[in-house]
């Protein structure tokens, strides 16, 4: 029955699609021609305890936008040069970074300010404008020239007109989604799994004075979306300056962007410079005494961090059997996430 059914529907169709065509042109009908523009509106899940992700009204989600968006990441036409993708830097398995100094895409729709030094802020459709008009210099018309962009663009966006604001705000769309809370500490978190004796040691240090990590890297997004100083350097260059490059403000220099630690295993090297190469490093830097600045965070000139928090061997290796918690390899395997071509 089925199979009689999709015959009788598909035939007749294709006779007089390519009647009608034969009457008017001689160019046959594309997709484009017959495309109807009908998209529907992505249901957006938020983690359990996540705050509310900000949308732009201007820029609602749809299946057809995020589609798109996820096409345009992992394509070389948004470069001037077709020489890069978004994908070439931004990978998956690395919880869309790269080892370098290549910032993570996780939940950073909830962000407001981009970049090591907030040099981009705004919503995260502002942050994909700058992406695609200043550092990628997006050529909307090779964009134009190919067939099945024009296709995907007038499904997610109704107009036949390509412009570099659709390409940032398919992006925005497709980002937006990249959203990583489904780790083994949120598990923990909707009490559906325990931590080990060792992550709850290192989870105790966390989130207490002894390590004092929470202040900065709070939950459930492990940022305080903030700048700070935190001791890595004490004499500030153009290399190292931060958020002082941006704001013109002396008490800004060396701040640089919180950033999360979910997936941190994943995302080394460490830091805005990708100083240090592992979590051991990165604990044994905050273990040890700071030197004070002008700019040093308050946190980071407490008495415990001048002198050194003095954590033990197992402490340390307590707070990186905890940070492991935050890897999502649903994250990095979700097939919706992954190069569609
Ligand atoms: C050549 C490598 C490279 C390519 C290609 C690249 N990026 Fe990045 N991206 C980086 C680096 C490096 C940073 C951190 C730069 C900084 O802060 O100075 C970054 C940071 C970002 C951030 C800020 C993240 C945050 O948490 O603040 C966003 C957003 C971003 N990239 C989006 C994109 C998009 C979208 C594309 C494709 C249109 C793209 N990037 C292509 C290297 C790249
Ligand atoms: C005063 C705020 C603050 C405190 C307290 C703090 N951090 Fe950070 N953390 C930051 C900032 C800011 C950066 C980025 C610094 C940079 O690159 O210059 C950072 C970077 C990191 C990184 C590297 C992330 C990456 O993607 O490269 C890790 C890992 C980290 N912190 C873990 C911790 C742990 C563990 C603790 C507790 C022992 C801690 N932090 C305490 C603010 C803080």
């Amino acid at each position: 029955m089925k199979k009689v059914f999709y015959f009788l529907l598909i035939v007749p169709v294709f006779m007089v699609g390519n009647n009608a065509c034969k009457k008017k042109t001689d160019k046959p009908i594309t997709k484009l021609d017959t495309a109807v523009y009908n998209p529907t509106a992505y249901h957006f899940v938020n983690p359990y305890d996540f705050p509310y992700m900000q949308f732009s009204s201007a820029n609602p989600l749809t299946i057809e936008g995020i589609r798109l968006g996820r096409m345009l990441y992992y394509d070389n036409i948004i470069d001037k040069d077709q020489s890069r993708s978004c994908s070439s830097c931004h990978l998956q398995e690395n919880a869309f970074s790269k080892p370098g100094n290549i910032m993570p895409h996780i939940n950073i729709g909830y962000s407001s300010y981009f970049l090591w030094n907030g040099g981009v802020s705004g919503t995260l459709e502002d942050a994909m404008k700058f992406e695609v008009e200043e550092f990628f210099e997006t050529n909307v018309s090779y964009l134009i020239s190919n067939a099945d962009f024009q296709y995907y663009f007038f499904k997610a966006f109704g107009t036949k007109q390509i412009t570099s604001q659709q390409v940032a705000y398919a992006l925005a769309q497709f980002i937006r989604t990249l959203v990583s809370g489904n780790s083994k500490f949120d598990k923990f978190m909707r009490e559906e799994v325990s931590l080990t004796q060792q992550e709850m040691n290192g989870f105790n240090l966390f989130y207490s004075e002894a390590a004092d990590c929470f202040h900065c890297h709070g939950v459930m997004l492990f940022t305080d979306q903030n700048f700070h100083n935190t001791g890595l350097d004490t004499v500030f260059t153009y290399e190292n300056e931060g958020r002082y490059a941006v704001t013109g403000n002396p008490m800004d220099k060396g701040k640089f962007k919180t950033p999360t630690l979910r997936n941190i295993e994943l995302t080394g090297p460490y830091m805005h410079d990708g100083r240090f190469n592992s979590l051991e490093e990165v604990i044994d830097f905050y273990n040890a005494p700071t030197v004070m600045t002008a700019t040093l965070d308050p946190i980071m000139s407490k008495p415990g961090h001048l002198i050194g928090l003095n954590l033990s061997d197992y402490q340390k290796q307590s707070l990186i059997a905890f940070l492991k918690t935050l890897t999502d390899t649903s994250f990095t395997s979700n097939t919706d996430f992954a190069n569609p071509f």
